[in-house]
């Protein structure tokens, strides 16, 4: 068995909280296994930025290329949010800089129900039980890194601007990816844009509707992603794979959290490559950020981290077993009442991971 190379960053806030619940679940979940894993630790964003003055420095840049899994807590902070540094947008912040310097462009951001959270969802019962998401975000192009952008003051006043942009080699890998996910799991695909309004999706939707003619196994549906936000809460368990660009995809992720009952339970894959049967490697990360308002407090929920721990033994460890050992002691762990405060309960975040690798076995 080969040893895995494994970069972690913890990152800010509740980052490195939700990292080392993680990391002892991934410790306990391999304990029996073949896996050997070289685990290497690094400072990213908020906690660079103290150390090194960089969000992301290029020693950390070069650990990530070679790793086959990097994973990361969560970034960020008011203390760093406004911070303006020389160069692009991924010089802004150590996440972005990571998934674009990797080509990290296929974010698998799943959202699902679970036995025992239906109760902290807002859907009335029938609704969302079953629902299971899987929102495929572009993470390395769009509005989020194209050029130019920038401020200045003009004669008129202050002037903003940023450019929404995509090249069809772009969007067709992701698209490729999204197809691939759907062919996998129910067969379908919305892709949401909005392409009555704006060029680059015009684009987008004459390459994603191109690319469906080599699946033609999956049923596609184009959406405006103003109407598709409103349709997921409406109707969730008619979703299926959701595909949209960097910012679409960013919000109707954590829109999808909606389902599972919390944010805090979603993970999220970067990968780099489509998914193809064999290993592919990535950024692993939960869906939500450093979460000031409840850093320190030890109440965070890790089960995002997690999980997106999960995501990589299946997606780039190829070690699919283990990831639904941990999915499923999750699973029993929700079902059994056990509940942060973000689900309503009062188990803390070491109180949730011992609850999870209490079960494992089971
Ligand atoms: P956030 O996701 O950090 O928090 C939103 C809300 O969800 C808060 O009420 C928070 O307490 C709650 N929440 C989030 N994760 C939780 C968890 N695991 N357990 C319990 N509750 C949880 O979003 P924000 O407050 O808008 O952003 C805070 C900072 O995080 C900002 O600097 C932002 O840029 C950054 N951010 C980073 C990432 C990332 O690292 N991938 C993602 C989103 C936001
Ligand atoms: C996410 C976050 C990030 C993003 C921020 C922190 C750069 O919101 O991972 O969803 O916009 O991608
Ligand atoms: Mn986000």
């Amino acid at each position: 068995m080969p040893t895995h190379d494994i970069l972690v960053l913890p990152g800010d806030g509740i980052g490195p909280e939700v990292m080392q619940a993680a990391l002892a679940v991934l410790d306990a979940a391999t304990e029996n296994s073949d896996l050997e894993l070289r685990l290497s630790f690094d400072l990213l964003h908020g906690a660079a930025w103290e150390r090194y003055g960089a969000f992301c420095r290029e020693e950390t840049v070069a650990a990530a290329l070679t790793a086959d899994a990097v994973l990361a807590g969560a970034v960020g902070g008011p203390r760093w949010d406004n911070i303006r540094v020389p160069g692009g947008p991924e010089m802004q912040d150590g996440l972005m800089r990571l998934r674009k310097e990797l080509r990290a462009y296929a974010g698998l951001r799943p959202a699902r129900a679970w036995p025992g959270s239906h109760s902290r969802t807002p859907f009335r019962p029938g609704l969302a039980e079953t629902a299971d998401i899987l929102v495929l975000r572009e993470m390395c192009g769009g509005v989020m890194f194209a050029l130019p952008r920038g401020q200045e003051t003009r004669a008129t006043g202050r002037y903003a601007l940023d450019t929404a942009a995509y090249s069809e080699g772009e969007i067709r890998r992701i698209a490729e990816a999204g197809f691939r996910l759907a062919r996998g799991r129910r067969g379908r695909m919305v892709s949401a844009d909005k392409a009555n309004v704006m060029e680059s999706y015009r684009l987008w939707r004459a390459v994603v509707g191109e690319v469906a003619a080599d699946y033609p196994d999956v049923r596609l549906t184009h959406m405006y992603a103003d109407n598709c936000a409103y349709q997921m809460m409406r109707r969730p368990q008619d979703f299926d794979v959701v595909i949209g660009c960097n910012l679409i995809g960013d919000f109707l992720s954590d829109l999808a959290a909606v389902v599972s009952g919390s944010l805090g339970l979603l993970p999220s894959a970067c990968l780099r490559g489509a998914p193809h049967g064999g290993p592919v490697p990535g950024i692993y990360e939960p869906v939500h950020g450093s979460a000031p308002d409840i850093a320190g407090k030890g109440i965070a929920n890790p089960i995002g981290m997690i999980l997106s721990i999960a995501m990589m033994l299946e997606h780039s460890l190829d070690a699919p077993d283990i990831a639904r050992k941990i999915e499923a002691a999750v699973g029993q762990a929700l079902a059994d009442g056990v509940a942060t405060p973000d689900l309503d309960g009062t188990a803390s975040t070491s109180d949730m991971t011992a609850a999870v690798i209490e079960r494992l076995g089971a």
